[in-house]
């Protein structure tokens, strides 16, 4: 290091030297500087609007409430369903989407293959709009499905799209109702739409095949009445089952005596 200062044409005054290399402190340009000193400027600002003050939601927080928002509009409304059933746009769309993504297991006509018949007045989900909505866009998991053996179905919201999981729904309350033969036959709950008294008929006919329904549900109650005398009480239940047996006889017994 010399202390020799010389003043370069190009660098300007140099102030050290390093074998042989040469450093000048130069001002930095205006422009620079005034970039440098408005970001400090401009993060203490953000630092106290944002996170001191919270003046206004960071845009995490703005993006987080913006995807809530866009969850809670996913839920349809049963007249915002119906509406589109009279969109012929939307029922174009909700053809195509059935063609391509669900005919496979729902057959071409909706008759049902390994997934049920779409087309007739019964419903394994239930057959309101927004239950057929839900059970599209969100699936129906294994332990929900109610065919024999079946695995459910995966929903389809996420692949599909808000637009076009509606325009599916619409489609399918579209076709509901007609009753396309050559493929499965009613399966579930008899659902009848307000006002439409030919599907009435044929919930009463389904009703039959659903008597099976509420004795599945008290099952569990009997079950634990059961439980409970279990310690003394077995004969007594057996005993009990003695006496409705023998009163179902005489009950038999009566109209033939007549
Ligand atoms: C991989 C086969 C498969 C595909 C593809 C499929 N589903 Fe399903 N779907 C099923 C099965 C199986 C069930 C019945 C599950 C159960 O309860 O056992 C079902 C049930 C339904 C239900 C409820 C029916 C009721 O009776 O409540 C609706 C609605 C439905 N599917 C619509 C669709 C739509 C719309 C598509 C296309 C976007 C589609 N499915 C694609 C297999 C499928």
């Amino acid at each position: 290091m010399s202390d020799v200062r010389r003043t370069d044409e190009i660098q300007g005054e140099i102030l050290h030297e390093y074998d042989g290399i040469e450093e000048a402190d130069n001002r930095l340009p205006n422009w620079w500087l005034a970039t440098f000193y408005g970001a400090i400027l401009f993060g203490v600002g953000y630092w106290f609007y944002y996170h001191e003050f919270q003046v206004e939601p960071t845009t995490s927080e703005a993006y987080a409430a913006a995807a809530a928002a866009s969850t809670e509009a996913d839920v349809a409304e049963e007249s915002e369903l119906l509406a589109l059933v009279g969109d012929a746009s939307a029922i174009t769309s909700g053809r195509e989407t059935f063609a391509t993504t669900c005919a496979a297991c729902h057959g071409d006509r909706g008759q049902g293959v390994i997934g049920p018949n779409l087309t007739d007045g019964a419903w394994l989900h239930g057959g309101d709009p927004v239950s057929i909505y839900s059970a599209i866009r969100n699936g129906i998991t294994s332990d929900r499905a109610r065919i024999a053996g079946s695995a459910g179905m995966p929903g389809w919201g996420g692949q599909l799209g808000e637009t076009r999981t509606r325009a599916v729904t619409a489609f399918l309350l579209s076709i509901r109702d007609t009753n396309e033969q050559g493929g499965r036959d009613a399966e579930g709950d008899a659902y009848a739409p307000a006002g439409a008294a030919e599907a009435t008929e044929a919930a009463e006919q389904t009703d039959a095949t659903e008597e099976t329904e509420p004795a599945e549900e008290t099952e569990p109650a009997g079950e634990g009445e059961e439980a409970e005398p279990e310690a003394g009480g077995a004969d007594e239940a057996e005993a009990a089952e003695g006496d409705t047996e023998a009163t179902g006889e005489q009950d038999e017994a009566a109209p033939d005596e007549g």
